[in-house]
């Protein structure tokens, strides 16, 4: 039997973090050996926010190097870049074809970015859902690891899928699902206390795979908190929460029992929570922070893995766009 087919992406913006690492990149590691993956830099999305052409190829190579430190395997999965592949473009057309303003204007990812420049609310960002998709489906993928954040472009994606179905009658495309392992899809928290861990979301909040120790041990350091608690088992406000969160993806489940006991007896020394999640975040990236130093020197391995990978991608998305060209009435 062929083997279920998965695909997803990063943006290129800058270094990964541990968002990404938990919300997305754990998956495509423990996927590559079960399913057929397609993993690839999303660089044509970072265009919407105009970076410089040295930045945009240098975060792009960058993701590469940091895909391949975590252990992505060029062997098992197809890891390639977004723009290797004009048949997504090709498929993004004709998704836009059916795409309608009301219902990309209401999406959330969209209003946000409206809220956050003003100045620059393109076409691009606009139509960010119909791109997204247009990736997925340029696989017929069935399962997107993604984090929480993405759930909603994933709706979309099945919304497109189902739509250009009912149009041709026909069943050219599955119908997505955002996936992970363990079930429901995560969120990591940033380090100041309020919404996600992200890049775009200030200094100090994110913690990259590139992070020295050093750096590590000021942002913990430094994240909110509060005077402790006042009640045996009270609720944790939000930024202690967070703390938690991290805790409980570094490090051990007996560590994490051990502090959430002494929060419920109200005995809690936020410093010793941080110093231990200092430590297990340290043994976390450390590994990774030194293959990222050793696999970027390697300009001809990284080279060979980007043209294999877009060999591959093109192979399936050739098949898929010759279909969609078809079923729609291109006849050349
Ligand atoms: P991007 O680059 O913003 O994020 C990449 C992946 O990391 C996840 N992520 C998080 N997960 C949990 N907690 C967080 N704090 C956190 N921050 C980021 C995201 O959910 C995502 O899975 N639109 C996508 C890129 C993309 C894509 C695609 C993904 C383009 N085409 C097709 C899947 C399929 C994005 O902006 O991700």
């Amino acid at each position: 039997m062929s083997k279920e087919i998965v695909c997803s992406g990063i943006r290129p913006t800058g270094n990964l973090h541990l968002g990404n690492y938990f919300g997305a990149l754990r998956n495509f590691i423990k996927m590559q050996d079960e399913y057929n993956c397609y993993f690839f830099i999303a660089d044509y999305h970072s265009l919407t926010t105009h970076p410089t052409p040295e930045n945009l190829y240098n975060n792009a190579r960058q993701i590469l190097v940091q895909y391949l430190a975590c252990g992505l395997d060029p062997e098992k999965s197809t890891i390639y870049l977004q723009s290797d592949l004009p048949e997504t473009i090709e498929l993004y057309l004709f998704l836009n074809m059916n795409a309608y303003l009301g219902e990309l204007e209401r999406v959330t990812s969209f209003k946000d970015k409206v809220r956050q420049q003003p100045n620059n609310v393109n076409a691009g960002l606009l139509t960010y859902p119909t791109l997204m998709a247009a990736d997925i489906l340029i696989h017929k993928a069935a399962k997107v690891p993604v984090g929480k954040d993405q759930e909603q472009h994933l709706e979309m994606t099945r919304t497109f899928a189902g739509r250009f179905n009912n149009m041709y009658k026909c069943e050219v495309f599955p119908m997505p699902q955002a996936f992970n392992f363990g079930g429901d899809l995560v969120k990591i928290p940033g380090l100041d206390g309020s919404g996600k861990m992200g890049k775009s979301e200030g200094e100090g909040n994110a913690l990259f795979l590139t992070d020295e120790p050093n750096v590590i041990k000021k942002k913990i350091m430094r994240a909110k908190t509060d005077n402790g608690p006042e009640q045996m088992n009270q609720q944790k406000p939000v930024e202690i929460e967070n703390l938690f969160t991290l805790l409980k993806v570094v490090s051990k489940p007996d560590t994490v029992e051990y502090f959430d006991d002494l929060y419920n007896r109200c005995q809690i020394r936020y410093g010793d929570l941080k110093k231990q999640l200092v430590e297990d975040m340290n043994l976390f990236i450390d590994p990774i922070r030194e293959r990222i130093k050793a696999i970027d020197s390697d300009e001809k391995s990284l080279q060979r893995i980007m043209d294999m990978g877009k060999e591959k991608a093109h192979e399936s998305a050739r098949r898929t766009i010759d279909e969609v060209r078809h079923v729609i009435g291109f006849r050349n």
